[in-house]
Formats: structure tokens, C-alpha cells, sequence
């Protein structure tokens, strides 16, 4: 009998290095191993109390069926409303479809734009799951990599541009950036957009971290620059990050009427809709967002102003305040040769769970990331242990 197979595109998948670092930490933990996780990449804390009451209340209603492939309408009113008012982006309710969380938009987005052998970019430093995920869809990623000033990563144009081929479709933005906590600046969102309409790319535009921004930084989505810019971009994002609801798969694609029709089809035969109650628990999110938000971003301010003032102790890293999201991108002193076994022994020796810069491109192999996501306690001992190994190294 013939043999079964995989997909080609299945069997060349590359797996996950953070997931086997987290099993590696549970592991340790299991034998009594105190951890010190700065390698999550969700919010520590339980989703908010107004959230968890409507999802009750929903089910308790009955809203146990399928909805619409673009989303419950109201959900969709109310993120055009919170779209407007936060980030001054005029959307029609029309123009948004609800997805399984970001992930679901970016799929969604992927498949609604890409055809087999088309290129994408992506800057470096750059979300891991980007290079495997285009290539899923059959298409090639081309990774750029960033410039480095002073310790910060930053976009290369003339690389970028330097890359763009007859192939090229689309390029992902993703300002806040994760892992490197950088915001475009609107010069540098404009400079993409010249690029994009010169050589008629499409933008993916990740803002799942748009409302962890630290003050006076503003995020800013590439698609309010113009209306030329706004029709060629795909915004995906979700309520994951901004409201602690990683669990319950919601997001949603932004795009031109025409695009978002294709979008919601795509969904429909997909997963058919986004599961209903947490469309519900989404909109109550959505209806409270102003207090939840700022009582959001003061947490993390403080715990990113906790992380600053402990490599103030520790000055061989370098380490730049992050502009947005949960995450510190520290570059690590001269002297630690193998980024990756430093990371490693990390784990082994000090149970601290970081993750190699390496998994983010090649311009960051120097570096490590941590997620601040966690409470003061793991933070400071975290911290304070990676301190000592490198001290441990250096002498
Ligand atoms: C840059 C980036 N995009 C997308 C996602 C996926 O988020 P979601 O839970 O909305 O699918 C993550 C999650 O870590 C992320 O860091």
C-alpha cells in the first residue's frame, strides 16, 4: 500500500524554541525548581471581572449559536467607535471582520493576499511565527535585517528596499514591535508607505500591542497616513494584550470594504465565525475600554520602569527602555561568546526562562528578551540571577 503523507509545506514546518523552553522550565519546576518566567508572551493577570460577567451573561442568554462570518454587528460598531477615538482611524463598521485572535487576522490576511512564490518582508527584529506561517501559505519570506544604533534595532530602508523583486506582495509591519518594544516613528511609517505605493506592495499591519505604549510615545496605524495607504493595508489585531484575553481567541482584521467582503468569506470557510461568546465578552471589553486601558498601561509602566532601574545595576547589558509592549530587548555584554547557551544555562542553572534573540533574526543574536508581563517578585529575582551569571562569567 502506498505510504501517507503530509503536505510538503506540513512536513518542512520548523517547531517552536519557546514552546520547548517552557516545557523545559515546567519540567524543572515539577522537581521543585524555582522559576523565574520572563519568557511569556501574554498578560500574568485574570481577563477583567466586566469581561468574564458578559461572557456568563452571554451564555446564560443562549448565545450558544453561530454568528455572523464578520463578526456580531455590534462588536463591529463598537471597535469602529474605539478605532476612531483611539487611534483616529474612520472605519465602517463594514470594513472589519472578527477573527480567532490575531493569529486568525494575519491567517486570514495571508491567504486573502498571497499566491504560491510570492515574497514577503519582514523586518528584523521580528515576531518568530512570521517566516513560518508565509511559509504555510506556500509564499517565501525575505527577512531584512535592522541596523543597530546605540544598542536600539531599527528598519533598513535601503535594505528594504533594496530586496523588493518583481515578487514581492506584501510587507508585515508590526510597530509596537515585539520583540524589540520599538514604535515607528510617523516618519518612519511614511517612508514605508512611499515604498509600499512606488512599488505596489501590499502592508500586514500587526498592532496587537497598539495600546501598551509608554508616555509620551503614541501609537500610530500606518492605515491613517492616507486613504492610498489605508487601502492597501490589512490591520490585524486583537483583544488579547490590551485586555489580558490571550484564552479567548479574539481579533480582527481591518481592511478596504472590497478587501474586508474577501476577508469574511475566507473566514466563513475557515472557522466560520469567531466563537460567540467571546465576541460578547470582546464587546464588554470594548464598552469599558478607557478605565481598563489605563489602568493597563499603569501596571506595565511601572513594572518596565522596575526592569530599567535593575540593569541600571547591571551596566555590561545594554539596555533601552522599550517605547511599547511588555518586553525588554537587552543586548548582552562582550563577553558572553554563545548568546544561546547563556540562555540556556540561564534555565538550567538559575531557572530564569529569557528567550535567545537569535529566534527574532540574525541582527539580534546578541541579544536577549524578557517579558515583563510577570509580578515585581519573579522580575527583580529574574533580573538579579541573570546579573549574577554574567558576573559569574566575566570573573
Ligand atoms: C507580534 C504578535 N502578533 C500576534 C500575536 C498573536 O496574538 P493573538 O493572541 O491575538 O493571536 C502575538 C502574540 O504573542 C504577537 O506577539
Amino acid at each position: 500500500m502506498a505510504e501517507l503523507t503530509l503536505s510538503s509545506l506540513a512536513q518542512n514546518l520548523v517547531g517552536s524554541s519557546a514552546v520547548d523552553n517552557q516545557r523545559r522550565a515546567k519540567q524543572l519546576a515539577s522537581q521543585g525548581v524555582e522559576i523565574y518566567d520572563l519568557g511569556i508572551g501574554e498578560p500574568d493577570g485574570d481577563s477583567p471581572e466586566v469581561v468574564k460577567q458578559a461572557a456568563i451573561a452571554a451564555i446564560n442568554r443562549g448565545e450558544s449559536h453561530y454568528v455572523d462570518p464578520r463578526g456580531l454587528e455590534a462588536l463591529r460598531e463598537k471597535i469602529a467607535d474605539f478605532e476612531w477615538r483611539c487611534h483616529g482611524l474612520k472605519i465602517d463598521p463594514l470594513q472589519i471582520v472578527v477573527t480567532v485572535g490575531s493569529l486568525g487576522a494575519l491567517s486570514l490576511a495571508f491567504r486573502t493576499l498571497l499566491d504560491a512564490n510570492d515574497e514577503v518582508l519582514i523586518l528584523e527584529p521580528f515576531w518568530g511565527p512570521y517566516a513560518n506561517m508565509i511559509k504555510l501559505f506556500g509564499a517565501k519570506p525575505v527577512v531584512i535585517p535592522a541596523v543597530e544604533v546605540d544598542g536600539a534595532l531599527l528598519p533598513d530602508f535601503v535594505a528594504l528596499e533594496n530586496s523588493i523583486t518583481e515578487r514581492t506582495k506584501l510587507v508585515i509591519l508590526n510597530s509596537p514591535n515585539n520583540p524589540s518594544g520599538k514604535v515607528w516613528s510617523l516618519s518612519e511609517l511614511q517612508k514605508l508607505g512611499e515604498l509600499c505605493e512606488q512599488h505596489n506592495i501590499w502592508i500586514v499591519s500587526d498592532e496587537v500591542y497598539s495600546e501598551l505604549v509608554y508616555d509620551p510615545i503614541k501609537h500610530v496605524s500606518v492605515a491613517t497616513l492616507s486613504p492610498a495607504i489605508a487601502a492597501r493595508t490589512i490591520v490585524a489585531t486583537s483583544v488579547s494584550k490590551s485586555f489580558a484575553m490571550t484564552g479567548w481567541r479574539l481579533g480582527y482584521c481591518i481592511a478596504s470594504p472590497e478587501v474586508a467582503v474577501v476577508l469574511a468569506k475566507i473566514n466563513h470557510y475557515t472557522v466560520r465565525c469567531a466563537a460567540t461568546v467571546s465576541q460578547w465578552a470582546a464587546l464588554a471589553a470594548f464598552d469599558h475600554f478607557e478605565d481598563l486601558l489605563s489602568e493597563m498601561r499603569a501596571r506595565y509602566a511601572h513594572r518596565c520602569a522596575l526592569v530599567e532601574r535593575l540593569f541600571s545595576r547591571y551596566p555590561d547589558f545594554q539596555f533601552i527602555k522599550p517605547e511599547g509592549t511588555f518586553y525588554a530587548f537587552v543586548k548582552v555584554p562582550h563577553y558572553i561568546d554563545d548568546v544561546e547557551v547563556f540562555v540556556k544555562r540561564l534555565l538550567e542553572e538559575k531557572g530564569v526562562v529569557v528567550s535567545a534573540g537569535k529566534a527574532y533574526g540574525q541582527s539580534s543574536r546578541r541579544f536577549i528578551r524578557l517579558s515583563f508581563a510577570t509580578n515585581d517578585l519573579v522580575i527583580e529575582g529574574g533580573i538579579t540571577r541573570i546579573g549574577e551569571l554574567a558576573n559569574q562569567i566575566k570573573h
